[in-house]
């Protein structure tokens, strides 16, 4: 059983962006439950906010009583002005105005250099295929029609170029006869639901052990 964490730790808000069923989500939040992340890491899911106001993950999101909210990005005149409200909305969800960890987890917009700016290093991003193969759309039917024996998901820091950035973890399925888009894109959402919590879980915990590291003697 890990140590409890000290009260001097703040704790660590996490937001999480869908645009749709939300099952990364889902899995998120239950890997923060069931692993305890707040005991040990300081660390919990505050929030949810989707571009898409009928998304079914808000709607699960509520009954667990997170804070849930839409933002329709079609009422926006501009990608700007939708992307300073989607940080405002997702800064409110901090006690103190500030998430430590910002979660795109099918949140299928293209960001502003701005708003990447202003969560660089503390955003994630999960993308369906084994980067930097197919960054983008449609990637399970890319992977068919190239002839890919496998397919996967990574998960990526997110910088201001599209789907790139550090990668944190990966995991690989394989391609099989009879595929389409559909069935690949099943067997990979299965794989996204363990390697997103785990990347997660990683960063958490290397935040809490430097939190918590005594000060360095000088000798
Ligand atoms: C997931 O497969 C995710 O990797 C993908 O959308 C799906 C969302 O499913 N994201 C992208 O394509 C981002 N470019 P979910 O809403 O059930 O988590």
């Amino acid at each position: 059983m890990p140590p409890p964490v000290p009260m001097t730790v703040p704790t660590a808000s996490i937001v999480v962006l869908i645009s749709g069923q939300g099952s990364n989500m889902e899995a998120l939040v239950q890997a923060a439950r069931q692993g305890r992340w707040e005991q040990r890491f300081g660390a919990r899911v505050v929030g949810v906010v989707s571009n898409r106001p009928d998304a079914p993950g808000l709607a699960w999101a509520r009954q667990q009583g997170l804070q849930a909210a839409a933002l329709d990005h079609r009422h926006y005149p501009t990608r700007e002005a939708f992307d300073a409200d989607l940080a405002h909305t997702i800064d409110a969800m901090d006690p103190h105005g500030q998430p430590a960890w910002v979660l795109l987890a099918g949140f299928m917009r293209i960001l502003t250099p701005g708003f990447v700016q202003r969560y660089e290093g503390r955003m994630l991003n999960i993308h369906p295929s084994l980067l930097p193969a197919f960054p983008g759309l449609h990637t399970h039917r890319r992977a068919i029609e190239s002839g890919c024996r496998f397919a996967g998901a990574t998960v990526h820091r997110v910088t201001a170029e599209l789907d790139h950035g550090d990668i944190l973890e990966q995991a690989v399925v394989p391609v099989l006869p009879g595929d389409t888009p559909d069935t690949l894109a099943a067997r990979v959402l299965t794989q996204e639901h363990v390697i997103y919590p785990r990347a997660v879980e990683r960063l958490l915990a290397a935040a809490a052990a430097v939190a918590v590291a005594p000060p360095q003697r000088n000798v």
